[in-house]
């Protein structure tokens, strides 16, 4: 059986890539150390309750000694650290818990890592790894690219780093340690750098499920200003599968961009939910969703486009992604309306009585 440690797999795309990874009784053990911040929500998981192969540990990544215990308790065939601070709105308002997790934790925890990885032995045995076959893979963002123009190319692994927000600063400086843990200390590192994910658990102050939630609930629907900005949204599932198979054929000290070549304004996304949401759930009173849309103030600083080319990972790993944004938006949509109760437990940070609720725990 293979051991992963996973970080961060209470939020969004950690408890997906969780699901995933597990998915059909794959002979799995992950370890699960996430902090549960606001943005980490066990309900996510609460399928895997009696799973075995799911053993869940509340903790910080910069607390090294722990990260040091976990690694010399469970011997894992490789660490994926999703464990970050995500929103962009929240960095521009306290940036001071970004450079926390994403740059100090990041830090703590290549350095436990590394420590693990060079006593591990030349040769695997059945319970611990060889130093040549562990893997640490990184999972971040295209937004430490900056910003694109509409004529630009879209983004490819070899674009310089330019970050603009203290997320994506705090996102870039934590791959900047991660590629210099590889060239310096030889360790076995990987790097993934996705645009835009959607798709089940997603916390609703991000765009699309603060859209779904905001509509049903005769909210208004926040466009910042114009709403003519760029994103390449590409299905969690997708990005999950992306990641597996980076974990399994990644050449080591590389990065891959993981995008789903599904360009939108901010404006059609948020049509298009309505639209959907005016087939599956009409409003009590006829209007459409989009009567609801309101135009606010911009974010600080707004990149207008992100998008990102995932030829490299096509071409090298045989990756493609298996939804188009129409398929997934609808499936995400539906997502939500079959689980109100989920919103309602994350919203009013109630999930554990949400979790007793429905499963007994
Ligand atoms: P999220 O905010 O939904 O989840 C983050 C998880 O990390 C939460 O469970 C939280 O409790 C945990 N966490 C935060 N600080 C921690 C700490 N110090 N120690 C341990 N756990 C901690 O984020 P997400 O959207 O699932 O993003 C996961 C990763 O993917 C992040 O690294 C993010 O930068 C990256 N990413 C996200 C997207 C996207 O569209 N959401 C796209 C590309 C890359
Ligand atoms: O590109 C990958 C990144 O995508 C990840 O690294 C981040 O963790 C993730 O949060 C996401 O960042 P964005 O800032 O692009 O996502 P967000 O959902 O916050 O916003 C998407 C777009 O919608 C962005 O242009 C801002 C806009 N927006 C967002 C909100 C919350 C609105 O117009 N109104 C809103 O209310």
């Amino acid at each position: 059986m293979k051991t992963l440690l996973v970080t961060g797999c209470a939020g969004f795309i950690g408890s997906n890539f969780v699901h995933t990874l597990l998915a059909g009784g794959r002979d799995v053990k992950v370890v699960n150390l996430d902090k549960l911040t606001y943005a980490g929500n066990l309900a996510n998981l609460a399928s895997l309750q009696d799973d075995p192969r799911h053993v869940f540990v509340q903790g910080d990544i910069g607390d090294r000694a722990l990260v040091e215990r976990l690694l010399q308790e469970h011997s894992p065939d490789a660490v994926v650290n999703f464990a970050a601070e995500s929103h962009v709105d929240r960095s521009i308002h306290g940036p001071g818990d970004f450079i926390q997790t994403n740059v100090v934790g990041t830090f703590n925890l290549l350095e436990a890592v590394r420590a693990y990885w060079g006593a591990l032995p030349d040769m695997a045995s059945d319970v611990r790894p060889s130093r040549a076959s562990f893997r640490f893979l990184h999972v971040s963002t295209d937004e430490v690219y900056g910003t694109l123009s509409p004529a630009d190319p879209p983004f490819a692994e070899t674009h310089p780093y330019e970050p603009n927000s203290p997320y994506s600063a705090s996102k870039a400086a934590s791959d900047h340690l991660v590629r210099a843990w590889h060239h310096t200390y030889g360790m076995p590192v990987l790097t993934t750098n996705c645009s835009n994910n959607y798709g089940p658990y997603h916390f609703p102050e991000k765009l699309i499920p603060l859209v779904i939630h905001n509509a049903l609930a005769g909210k208004p629907l926040p466009i910042y200003g114009d709403g003519q900005q760029v994103r390449d949204w590409l299905y969690v599932e997708d990005h999950c599968r992306a990641i597996l198979r980076v974990l399994e054929a990644g050449q080591l000290g590389e990065t891959y961009n993981i995008g789903g070549w599904n360009e939108k304004a901010n404006l059609d996304v948020v049509r298009t939910l309505c639209a959907i949401l005016d087939e599956l759930k009409p409003r009590a009173d006829g209007k459409p969703y989009a009567s609801q849309i309101t135009y606010v103030k911009d974010r600080p600083g707004h990149d207008r486009r992100y998008a990102i080319d995932a030829r490299k990972i096509e071409r090298e790993l045989g990756w493609k992604p298996q939804e188009t944004f129409e398929t997934g938006i609808r499936k995400t949509v539906q997502w939500y309306l079959d689980h109100a109760d989920w919103v309602e437990g994350v919203t009013s940070g109630n999930y554990r009585h949400w979790l007793v609720k429905q499963y007994g725990a």
